[in-house]
């Protein structure tokens, strides 16, 4: 039987850093405070000609590099994200016209930081039911745009930039083993992001307060960490794997103490989960794709080994998936 295997990864970053210094300058915050409540040292904020389809277009090639695979030769191209270039087309249509993968349908997906697992698990559909196709997932954000640059509470988390992987089917490997996903949306209020041309009465009538981002940061936090904790579980306990059996878990990038806190509940240790909150923030449906690559190109992702992942994000969205590399 084929199974849905990773056949290259991409990412893209934004040449502009921003410090825990240079926010010090914007809002009431400092580096202290940042460094100790989130890990986050730098983000990357995206400039001229890093558009969101822009950042995705460059991981997407990096990855069709890595795979040997022609973009013409894509089958289907999902872009997940939550900042998409317009409303419509798609990001992933302009992705499309940018790389030129001519044969491709393409669509976007948004399940908030969650995006880029849930693309994984639809990807992995397409492909288990017809193996000959070749898919191109990217996970691409520009969050510095729907950020309020003057809520400390918010626009210290938050980053720019893009990841890619291209899959396919293939005979003799394990590749996705099992992801197990989940939705709340009665907890949409915790965190949110309205649309700018919204005429959403709901949010009229409760003294709007813009279309940027929103969160209840402490209530998402308690969310996040017990809902990632009970998806990882979950997925290793269907697949009678044991922790001490993962060869490298690469979680959503939100706050080391999240981490922290996951790492100790599911007694991960710190070696073994792929960490880069400090260099680039939340960049939510990206942040996975982009760790994925990092770690691959370090040479941290051996044939055979167990890969485990886990996201928790807006809607509420979360899950975990089991990999085979
Ligand atoms: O991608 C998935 C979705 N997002 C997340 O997973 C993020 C989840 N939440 C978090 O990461 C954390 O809740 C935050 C980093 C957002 C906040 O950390 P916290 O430890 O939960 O702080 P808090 O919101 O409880 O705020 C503590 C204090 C408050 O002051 P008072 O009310 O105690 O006087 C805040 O006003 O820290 C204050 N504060 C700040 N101070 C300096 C909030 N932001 C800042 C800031 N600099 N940037």
């Amino acid at each position: 039987m084929d199974h849905t295997v990773v056949l290259g990864t991409g990412s893209c970053l934004p040449d502009r850093k921003l410090t825990n210094a240079d926010l010090e300058k914007m809002v009431d915050t400092s580096d202290e405070w940042i460094t100790t409540r989130t890990g986050i040292r730098t983000r990357r904020i995206a400039g001229k000609g890093e558009q969101n389809y822009q950042l995705a277009s460059r991981a997407a090639e990096k990855a069709l590099a890595m795979a040997g695979v022609e973009a013409a030769d894509i089958d289907l191209l999902i872009v997940a994200t939550l900042t998409p270039h317009m409303m419509m087309p798609s990001s992933a249509c302009f992705v499309q016209a940018e790389i030129g993968a001519t044969g491709a349908f393409a669509f976007d997906l948004n399940a908030a930081c969650s995006g880029f697992l849930y693309g994984l698990d639809v990807a992995d559909k397409y492909i288990t039911g017809r193996p000959d196709m070749k898919v191109l997932l990217v996970g691409s954000e520009t969050l510095s745009a729907r950020v309020n640059w003057q809520d400390r509470n918010t626009c210290i988390l938050f980053g720019d930039g893009a990841g890619a992987v291209v899959l396919g089917g293939e005979r003799g490997r394990g590749g996705v083993l099992a992801s197990h996903l989940f939705s709340d949306g009665r907890l949409w209020r915790l965190l949110y992001m309205d649309s700018p041309e919204s005429l959403n009465p709901d949010l009229v009538q409760e003294s709007r307060k813009g279309c940027h981002l929103q969160m209840t940061g402490r209530d998402v936090f308690k969310y996040a960490v017990r809902a990632m904790e009970d998806a990882v579980a979950g997925v290793l306990a269907e697949q009678k794997v044991a922790v001490d059996e993962i060869g490298l878990m690469i979680p959503h990038q939100a706050n080391i103490r999240i981490l922290n806190k996951l790492m100790d509940r599911l007694g991960i240790p710190e070696e073994k989960v792929y960490i880069n909150v400090d260099k680039y923030g939340n960049t939510s449906a990206a942040s996975i794709p982009i760790a994925l690559d990092e770690a691959n190109r370090q040479g941290l992702l051996h044939r055979g080994d167990k890969i485990l992942f886990c996201s928790f994000g807006g809607g509420f969205t979360w899950g975990s998936m089991l990999m085979q590399w």
